[in-house]
């Protein structure tokens, strides 16, 4: 009782699973990787909607969720309907913060940072025109800083010179003041990329979904028989990198396994 199961095509899905903890420490936690298939910004419409369908019937079978939070932008903005169509536990999708973004903007100047498939969905372009009409939203889609926040829960040091590529069409928008994280693994670079325009002399706000999220999944009111949740990450191929293992297990994942896709 009381599992929540929250998925993303990689470790992105960790920011979501860090502030539902945060904020529901009872529940049971399923954090599940699709690393077999990573990364899913790159791929089709049609190949994503195959392989998601795939994997969330393998977490229906083998984890009994009570809740499943879709924790990726790209699989949200192309699959939430078919999947709700499918299923029959409630599911929360992680869809790009623009409203946030909008409210909280004093320029009327925002830049949208996601994978190549977010950026390109009607999804995301609905969202922009439902709430951000009157907002010039600069969008930039990058499949490279999804590598480099992978790679960062590797090990590895992301420096500004591998930022530049990325980020360097926002140094010409001067008056871009906020930027939408709309990738859960972007906000695992909120330090590297807060860095990058201090350095440029700018102050520059980041808005994520992470919370938004956690409090959608308090409020399901899913009822917990423990006191403290439980932590299970789970990969759909086996994990190939200690520095990875260790920080699940210091984030306080105390069981890691795989899980088969069919
Ligand atoms: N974390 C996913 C998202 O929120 C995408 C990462 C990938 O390209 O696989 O969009």
């Amino acid at each position: 009782m009381g599992n929540v199961v929250i998925y993303d095509s990689g470790v992105g899905g960790l920011t979501i699973w860090e502030a539902v903890r945060r904020q529901c420490p009872t529940l049971h936690t399923v954090f599940v990787s699709d690393n077999q298939a990573f990364p899913y910004g790159t791929k089709s419409d049609g190949e994503l909607l195959d392989r998601i369908h795939r994997v969330v019937r393998s977490i229906a079978q083998s984890c009994a969720p009570d809740v499943l939070v879709v924790a990726c932008n790209t699989a949200s903005t192309v699959a939430l309907p078919s999947l709700r169509a499918e299923f029959d536990f409630p599911i929360v999708g992680v869809v790009p913060a623009i409203k946030p973004a909008a409210a909280v903007t004093k320029t009327g100047k925002i830049a949208l940072l996601a994978t190549p498939a977010t950026v390109q969905r009607a999804y995301t372009q609905q969202l922009i025109t439902e709430f951000a009409h009157n907002i010039d939203v600069l969008k930039i889609g990058s499949s490279r800083l999804v590598e480099l926040a992978e790679a960062k829960l590797r090990g590895a040091k992301v420096s500004d010179a591998d930022l530049v590529p990325i980020l360097s069409p926002i140094d010409n928008h001067s008056e871009i003041d906020v930027i939408v994280l709309a990738c859960t693994h972007f906000p695992l670079l909120a330090d590297e990329i807060t860095r990058y325009f201090h350095a440029r002399d700018r102050s520059i706000t980041l808005v994520d979904s992470a919370d938004a999220i956690a409090r959608r999944v308090a409020s399901l009111d899913v009822s917990s028989d423990s006191e403290i949740g439980q932590a299970m990450a789970v990969f759909t191929q086996q994990l190939n990198s200690d520095a990875l293992r260790n920080g699940l297990i210091d984030l306080g994942f105390n069981d890691i396994k795989v899980l088969d896709v069919d």
